[in-house]
Formats: C-alpha cells, structure tokens, sequence
C-alpha cells in the first residue's frame, strides 16, 4: 500500500473556516493533515473576502509555493473560501498553478474535485447547491478530541449591512436542523469534548428549532458532559426574549457574548443599514445584565465608515465608555466591491488611522481593567492543554480569560474553580481552590 498523501490547509478569517477547513480535511479521506506546505501532495488555501486586500494575499501567498511546484509537479494547489467565492474564475485565469476552485457551499463536493484535479482537469465549483452539504460531508471520524470544539449551525446572512460582502460570498441565511446538530454536538462530546461554540454568521437568526437559537442551546445542555456552550456571532435585532432569558437560566450557556454594534452614532448605524439605534442596543445589553449582571461583552468596530464626522465617531467612544467591553474586534473601513457604501465617498486614510487609534487605546484600557478585576475572584476554568513553562496548564475562564495554574494533576478537559491571583499581559495566573 502506498502511504497516504499529505494535505495542508492554510485557513484565514474567522472561526466558520476554521471549522470548514476540519470538515475538509475530514471530507479527503484519502489524505492526512500536515502543518507544512513543504510536504504537502495537495495545498488548500481557505480564504477571507471580508477585508481589502484578501485577493492580493491570495496571489502572494500561491506566489511562495511556485518553487514547489516546480520541484513537484504533482501538488495540486486549491483556493477554497470566500476569495474563491467571489473571484473564482478570475484566480485561475490569474495563476495558472491553480488546480482546483471551491466555494463554501460546495466542500461537499471536494472528493470528485480532487479527483478531477488529479486527473490533470481545472476543477472549478462556486455553485450555491440544493443539498445540505453538512449531510453530505463524511461524518466525523470517532478520533478523540480536545475538550473545546466548533460547531457550525447557521450559514449566510440575509441582513446587508452596507459595508459586509457577507451576503454576497456566503448567500443567503440557512439553518442547519437541531436534531442534526444534537447528534453531531453528541459525538463530539463522546469524543472527549466539554465545550462546543456554535458557529453562524448571524447565529442568532437560527431558526432550525423551533424555538430559535435558545431553543437548540436549551436542547443541547440536557447532553450531560457538555459542561459550556457559546455562540458566535449576533446581530443585536435577533436578540429575542428567549435568548436574553436562556443568559439568566441556563446554567452552561457561557457569561460572554460577542455582540457588534459597529458605530455608535444613529446617523451612522442608519448609514450602515444595521437596521436599529444606539439606545436598542443599549437597551438589550441592560436586559442581558439584569439577568446575568456578571455577563462581559464583546464586539465589532468600524472606524471612518463614509460620512462618519469627528461628532459620530464621538459617539462610538462614548457608546463603548457606556458598555465596557471585555474584548473587541477594531477595523478601518474598507471598500468592497458590490457592496453599497464602496460607492460612497471616502475619508481620508490619515483621519481612519488617527480614529483607530484613539479606539483601539480606549478599548485596550477597558479590557486591562476588566482583566486585572478579576484577581481576587473565583472562576471556573475548562483546561486545554499543558502551558509554556513545565508543570503548567492552560485554560479558559467562562469570560473567555486565559488562565495558568500551576499543577502536575490536571489534565485536558478538567474543569476546576480557580482563584485569580495575578494579572499578566495576556492572560491570568490562579490557583486551584
Ligand atoms: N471594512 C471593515 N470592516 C469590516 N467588517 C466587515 N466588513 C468590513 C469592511 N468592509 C468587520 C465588521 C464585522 C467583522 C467580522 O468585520 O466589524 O463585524
Ligand atoms: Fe455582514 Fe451585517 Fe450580515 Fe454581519 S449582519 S454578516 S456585518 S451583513
């Protein structure tokens, strides 16, 4: 028997490819991963559209494997994500070296890619197809886990906010059913892990139950190890009753929600189409405190958005002063095309940067003071896996905090109280209790 051909994945953007790059690897059975491309008999590049410039790394990062290509004309090269999505057919008019182009939708369909590919064929899918392609990936191999998982139930997004390719690249908003993801949730849990983050564009929105997202998480803690369950990523207008409620009740659900505003100006919102005011926002982050005063917030910021004047960036600072975040996601605006605001006009590079700054600083002295009001306190940590120095383990706390504990006992996926006695750059250092 032959030994098996390598494959590396090299995955980009956000946690639903790193989850998609899993189910790859999964779906080309025939290969075994590899963590470098020096090596490797297939190369897939996983990629991100939803910044400028996502194209251009695409093109430098296939330009540094043209020298293996040459030492091994039987790589085969794929672009796999959102870049592939939206310039599919460009990229392989592009490069040549490119055997094979998927898009999100159609990973499912990788095996006769690859075959194609194999055979000496561009293999090219960008459809959005009729099937389920979770139903039709290879179901996961009963290999033992790491005690914290993806999972992905809801893809697409049909909000259209006037600055997100999202709606273009991914498609409209599908849901996967709850039963699929309970026997799916299952399995992991059978396989060693504690905690599971549910994974969707516009996660909220998941409508696969008939009670919405609450209604899945609701189903999913009655597995009895699955000790944690998060989400990410909302839109504030699927915030409904239910779900604020499950933050109160729901003893697994996670203290930690990663919820985006963007801006804080309502001029600026309304400029966005993100389709609610500063004061709905703040009104929905006092009802999840009345229910879970402990929870810590999390969200996303665009600085220098078209129009957006000194008096409305003033109002994202005092949007973020208001809420307090525990972490956050900072950008400058960039253009993407097809997409309404890359047709307005634009600020000034300097005036984006300078705003950025000023965020960025505030945002880093929230999270510094929520961090270092932890010590004193008692947190449950899920640990991961041994820390840098010998005798040392790392996890994290259910506000997403890394902490280190210094013990020979502890193994991966222990869940243990921890009181918080120093805080370091970036992370916490506690002892058992
Ligand atoms: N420019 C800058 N940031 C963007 N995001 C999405 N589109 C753009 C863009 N064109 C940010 C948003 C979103 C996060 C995933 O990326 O803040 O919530
Ligand atoms: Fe993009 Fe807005 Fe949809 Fe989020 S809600 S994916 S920012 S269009």
């Amino acid at each position: 028997m032959s030994a098996p051909k390598k494959l590396y994945i090299k995955t980009y953007g956000c946690q639903m490819n790193v989850y998609d790059s899993e189910r790859m690897a999964e779906a080309l059975a025939g290969y075994e991963s590899t963590d470098t491309p020096d090596d490797a008999d297939m190369i897939l590049l996983n990629t991100c559209h939803i910044r400028e410039k996502a194209a251009e790394k695409v093109y430098s990062e296939l330009g540094r494997y043209k020298g293996l290509k040459a030492d091994k004309p039987d790589l085969k090269i794929g672009v796999a994500g959102c870049v592939a999505q939206a310039e599919g057919e460009e990229i392989m008019k592009r490069q040549p070296m490119v055997d094979l182009v998927v898009g999100p939708q159609s990973y499912h369909r990788l095996p006769e890619l690859e075959a194609k590919a194999r055979s000496g064929q561009k293999a090219l899918d960008t459809d959005f197809p009729e099937e389920d392609k979770f139903e039709h990936l290879k179901s996961r191999p009963k290999a033992k886990r790491g005690p914290t998982a993806f999972l992905t139930v809801q893809e697409g997004c049909d909000k259209f906010c006037a600055f997100c390719v999202v709606p273009y690249t991914r498609g409209a908003e599908v849901s996967r059913p709850a039963d699929r993801i309970v026997s799916e949730a299952r399995d992991l849990v059978e396989r060693g892990v504690r905690e599971i983050t549910l994974l969707g564009q516009n996660v909220n929105a998941y409508h696969g139950h008939e009670r919405g997202l609450a209604g899945l998480i609701r189903a999913l803690a009655e597995i009895e190890d699955l000790k944690r369950i998060r989400f990410t990523t909302s839109h504030p207008n699927d915030m409904d009753d239910d779900l604020i409620a499950a933050h109160g009740d729901c003893e697994k659900l996670m203290p930690y929600l990663h919820l985006p505003v963007q801006a804080g100006s309502d001029k600026i919102l309304k400029r966005m189409n993100r389709q609610h005011t500063r004061d709905d926002y703040f009104r929905i982050i006092d009802r999840l405190r009345e229910v879970r005063p402990d929870l810590h917030l999390s969200g996303d910021f665009i600085v220098g958005f078209p129009e957006e004047t000194e008096e409305d960036f003033a109002q994202t600072l005092d949007l973020i002063e208001r809420v307090k975040y525990g972490s956050a996601f900072s950008f400058k605006y960039s253009t993407r095309p097809g997409t309404p605001a890359a047709e307005r006009d634009q600020l000034p590079e300097s005036v984006k940067d300078e705003r950025l700054q000023r965020l960025q600083a505030l945002l880093v002295s929230q999270q510094r003071s929520l961090q270092d009001a932890m010590v004193g306190k008692t947190v449950n940590v899920l640990f991961e896996k041994p820390g840098r120095l010998p005798g040392q383990m790392v996890g994290k706390s259910e506000y997403l905090h890394a902490v280190h504990v210094e013990s020979d006992t502890l193994i991966p996926g222990d869940l243990r109280s921890v009181r918080i006695v120093e805080s370091g750059p970036n992370s916490l250092k506690g002892v058992l209790n």
